[in-house]
């Protein structure tokens, strides 16, 4: 998507070769408008699915998350991160390690959310190492839901999440899919070397 490419070059900065800062727009200040137009692109490459459900987790995922939902007319739903187990009826619960963040948590799914046969369209912030969307995946898959669809805003493609999605067999689709970075540069699929 070149609108968001274009954004993660003018407003986007590489830390390192493995944390891009998008706090700009994504993960503090949020680009409503350009929020919308991912929620229109996504709609796009999920239309065919039948999706009757847009599930994200919380946090930086609810913005792309409700914008997808508002465009394909149907409801959004919000995996929580809680910090334990919980023991109660209707609620599911896996346990997911950030590698980036290095701590893990309980993500939790309320199942009445989520009715058997539901066709599920994950949408998420990053794609890194992937752990966060098999969780997801896993819950939804628990509760009798279909994933129908992957959607990141950003994959970073030299982590393993994008491969490991895919060989799981889920339709992954990333908007901006990024090979290579470090301190100044990133350099999306498509081979366009750009400063970020
Ligand atoms: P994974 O789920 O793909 O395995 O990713 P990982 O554990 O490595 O990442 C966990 C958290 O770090 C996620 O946020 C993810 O969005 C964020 N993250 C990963 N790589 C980057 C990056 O290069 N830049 C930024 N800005 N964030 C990154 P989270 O813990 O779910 O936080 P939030 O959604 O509440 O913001």
């Amino acid at each position: 998507m070149e609108a968001l490419k274009q954004r993660i070059r003018t407003s986007g900065r590489a830390l390192n070769s493995q944390v891009l800062l998008v706090d700009m727009f994504l993960n503090n200040q949020v680009d409503c408008a350009l929020m919308d137009e991912i929620g229109e692109e996504f709609k796009r490459l999920f239309e065919a699915e039948g999706v009757t459900k847009v599930v994200t987790i919380e946090s930086s995922g609810i913005a792309p998350a409700a914008m997808t939902s508002l465009r394909m007319g149907v409801p959004m739903i919000i995996l929580k991160k809680a910090t334990s187990v919980i023991l109660s009826d209707g609620i599911l619960q896996t346990e997911v390690f950030s590698f980036t963040k290095r701590t893990s948590y309980q993500l939790t799914l309320k199942t009445e959310f989520i009715q058997p046969g539901e066709r599920v369209l994950l949408i998420d912030d990053f794609l890194a190492n992937g752990e966060a969307a098999m969780g997801a995946s896993k819950l939804i898959e628990r509760a009798g839901g279909k994933v129908v669809g992957i959607g990141a805003v950003i994959s970073k493609n030299f982590q393993p999440g994008m491969q490991r999605l895919k060989e799981a067999g889920y339709n992954v689709k990333s908007l901006a899919e990024i090979v290579n970075m470090g301190e100044g540069f990133v350099e999306f699929a498509d081979n366009e070397g750009e400063k970020a």
